[in-house]
């Protein structure tokens, strides 16, 4: 029985690399629809049909639960999703709540960095006004990333010239906290670390996806004969990519050695 991670390409890594650490005993199956990334710069409609025809060619009755390990997708089907499978379903959505209490205790501005197509929905809007705080918080598509992510550039000269684009007006004293609300941004946890000034701080929900996933199958104590492990699927043609999300896993696994706060 296997846990299906699920993302349109490499960003969901970054979830699984957080399911390994926690509950490293499990069977993943890693489905990345490269055949169709980026989704956020698509309609609703189109990524709705995406992420029908992932399932499609993942889920079986093998599946022990599914990780969307996509802010997008889960703000355009998980509901659809867990009506339609027996078993736990689990998504993402941008960190804002813990972001927003930090900013409370520092009086500092929230700034959300999710597509184009999650800031958009009505997903997003509804979890910023139950916070009570929309004043205070503030949002920024940054699809550069997710391209710049597909070609395995997590760092460098590049990386360096659309954080300065996208970033360099910002007035950082007024804010705290910055949500990494799309899973393939956290490859750019290390370079953002360095652009910003150290007071602001990066959030994101994977800690939070994964704690979820382990309260609904289990607590992931080692099973005898069971040592876990991964297998890469994607639905596209580029026969190197199981290669691509091999190393990006491997690089972010080494990016974050050491770090407390991934
Ligand atoms: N990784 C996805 C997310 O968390 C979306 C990236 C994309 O395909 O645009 O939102």
């Amino acid at each position: 029985m296997s846990i299906v991670v699920f993302d349109s390409g490499l960003g969901g890594v970054t979830v699984l690399h957080k399911a390994l650490q926690v509950l490293p005993y499990e069977q993943y199956i890693y489905f990345a629809d490269d055949g169709h990334v980026p989704y956020g710069t698509k309609t609703k409609e189109e990524v709705r049909s995406c992420i029908l025809a992932s399932m499609e060619a993942t889920i079986t009755d093998e599946t022990r639960a599914l990780v969307v390990a996509c802010n997008t997708a889960t703000s355009i089907a998980i509901g659809d999703l867990r009506k339609r499978y027996g078993f736990p379903v689990i998504g993402m959505e941008p960190a804002v709540k813990p972001a927003v209490e930090l900013s409370r205790s520092t009086g500092r501005r929230v700034l959300v960095l999710a597509t184009a197509l999650t800031l958009r929905e009505a997903k997003y809007h509804d979890l910023v006004n139950r916070l009570g705080d929309s004043g205070r918080i503030d949002s920024l598509p940054m699809p550069g990333l997710v391209t710049l992510a597909e070609e395995l550039v997590f760092t460098g000269p590049r990386v360096q010239a659309y954080l300065d684009e996208t970033l360099g007006g910002y007035d950082w004293t007024k804010y705290g906290t910055i949500v990494l609300g799309c899973t393939h941004f956290q490859f750019f946890r290390t370079a953002l670390a360095a652009f910003l000034p150290p007071h602001v701080e990066l959030i994101d929900g994977s800690a939070g996806t994964v704690r979820r996933l382990q309260e609904l199958i289990g607590s992931g104590e080692a099973v005898a004969d069971s040592p876990g492990s991964i297998e890469f699927r994607h639905s596209g043609s580029d026969a190197g990519y199981p290669d691509k999300m091999r190393h990006a896993l491997d690089w972010y696994r080494r990016d974050r050695s050491g770090q407390t706060h991934d």
